[in-house]
């Protein structure tokens, strides 16, 4: 790779042990794949918070990093932990686990790290501008950034986004350059879009059709789509494939510019979304717990959520995850909810938080990407469908 001079430095360790170790990490990911330089950011995002998926040898690692004088040099915001650290109790997670989890938040913080945990940070003032180039590394943010923002991000791990960090650049490749970002699977959707979970079904019949191919959509029945439906879109095609860039005809900003299509580019209409559904639904009708907010609740979910909550009571476990910043600024919405017996959640998600120690069984949710991944990270069946009918599980415990 051609690095500069002061990129030299830094991998020959004349800015610290710790940023030696960070452009390290990046010039071997870089010569792996054949970036020529390496190109600034303006912020990052790091996966790989939780706990219950790092361990101790994750928090050995992050604890010997900070040891090493590792600081951040861009913004740097974290995803989602094991833990809402306000209310962890209340939600019946042991102290041990919360206790490591803090530690783990600490390593963090030691390098500048900010303990916003969100898959959203799009939504609380961390949003990229059109072209910037960052190294986050969500996959459903990675999504939302690439394709609704128009910024320029590889899908990142969370070692290789804490790098970029730290050294405050990103081997210059993939969907950092333009070649790579033009659409090689045209989806023309025929049948009407018309809630959330519809997304989230047509997201993983994409997914596991394109792999890791670049999407162009054209909606032929919906004129208008929220930004909410294109956020369980992303997340649920990263998941069931690694897509990291869509293009929405008309819609997205790369696609109002230019022609974004390759000419080679492969046709698949999609005329229902059958297939979506049932491969996210493993259920059972005897409902204990429900999930919403994956990726975390906008404010515009959170108020849907206290309507159809409005004068009820629930009576399974109903979790509503968001970015504590946005549960701050919904002020009455979250007493409203609350009010139900229901609990906004912060920090933390229902697949990275110790859900297995909570002895739930069956899990009902209107999001594609905790649909795909409850059954194998948290042990639990599930059932998958529209908003309100997830609401009326909680208030019922029946899937009906
Ligand atoms: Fe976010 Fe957790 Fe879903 S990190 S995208 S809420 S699985």
């Amino acid at each position: 790779m051609n690095l500069t001079v002061e990129e030299k430095d830094m991998l020959e360790g004349k800015e610290g042990e710790g940023v030696q170790k960070a452009m390290e990490i990046l010039v071997a990911l870089g010569e792996i794949y054949g970036a020529r330089d390496m190109i600034p950011i303006t912020s990052s995002q790091v996966s790989g918070v939780s706990y219950k998926n790092l361990g101790d040898a994750g928090l050995e690692f992050l604890q010997d990093w900070a040891a090493k004088g590792a600081r951040v040099r861009v913004p740097t915001t974290l995803n989602p932990a094991g833990v809402d650290i306000e209310k962890w109790k209340e939600l019946g997670i042991s102290k041990e686990f919360a206790e490591k989890q803090i530690e783990l938040m600490a390593a963090y913080a030691a390098m500048g790290v900010a303990a916003s945990c969100t898959c959203t940070p799009y939504m609380i003032g961390s949003a990229p501008k059109y072209g910037e180039h960052v190294a986050w590394s969500e996959s459903s943010a990675v999504c939302h950034a690439n394709s609704i923002l128009g910024a320029r991000t590889n899908r990142e791990g969370g070692p290789s986004a804490l790098a970029a960090a730290i050294a405050g650049r990103t081997p210059n490749y993939g969907l950092h350059l333009d070649a790579n970002r033009k659409a090689t699977l045209v989806v023309e959707v025929e049948c009407e879009m018309k809630d959330y979970a519809d997304y989230g079904a047509l997201g993983y019949i994409v997914g596991k059709k394109a792999g890791n191919k670049v999407p162009y959509f054209i909606f032929k029945k919906n004129k208008k789509i929220k930004t909410d439906c294109f956020k369980t879109l992303g997340a649920t095609m990263a998941a069931a494939g690694s897509v990291a860039l869509y293009h929405v005809h008309g819609v997205t900003p790369e696609a109002k510019k230019q022609n974004m299509v390759m000419s080679y580019a492969e046709k698949i209409a999609v005329r229902d979304l059958k297939e979506g559904y049932a491969a996210l639904d493993s259920g059972t009708d005897d409902i204990d717990y429900v999930a919403i907010g994956c990726p975390h609740a906008s404010l515009d979910e959170l108020a849907e959520i206290a309507g159809l909550l409005k004068g009820k009571k629930v009576s399974a476990t109903l979790w509503i995850t968001t970015a504590r910043k946005i549960k701050q600024a919904a002020g009455l919405l979250v007493e409203e909810i609350e009010n139900s017996g229901a609990h906004v959640v912060s920090d933390t998600c229902m697949i990275v938080a110790p859900i297995e120690e909570l002895g739930f069984k069956s899990m009902a949710t209107n999001a594609g990407k905790a649909a795909f991944y409850a059954p194998s990270h948290c042990g639990l069946k599930v059932r998958y469908g529209p908003l309100e009918k997830c609401v009326n599980a909680a208030i019922t415990g029946r899937w009906a």
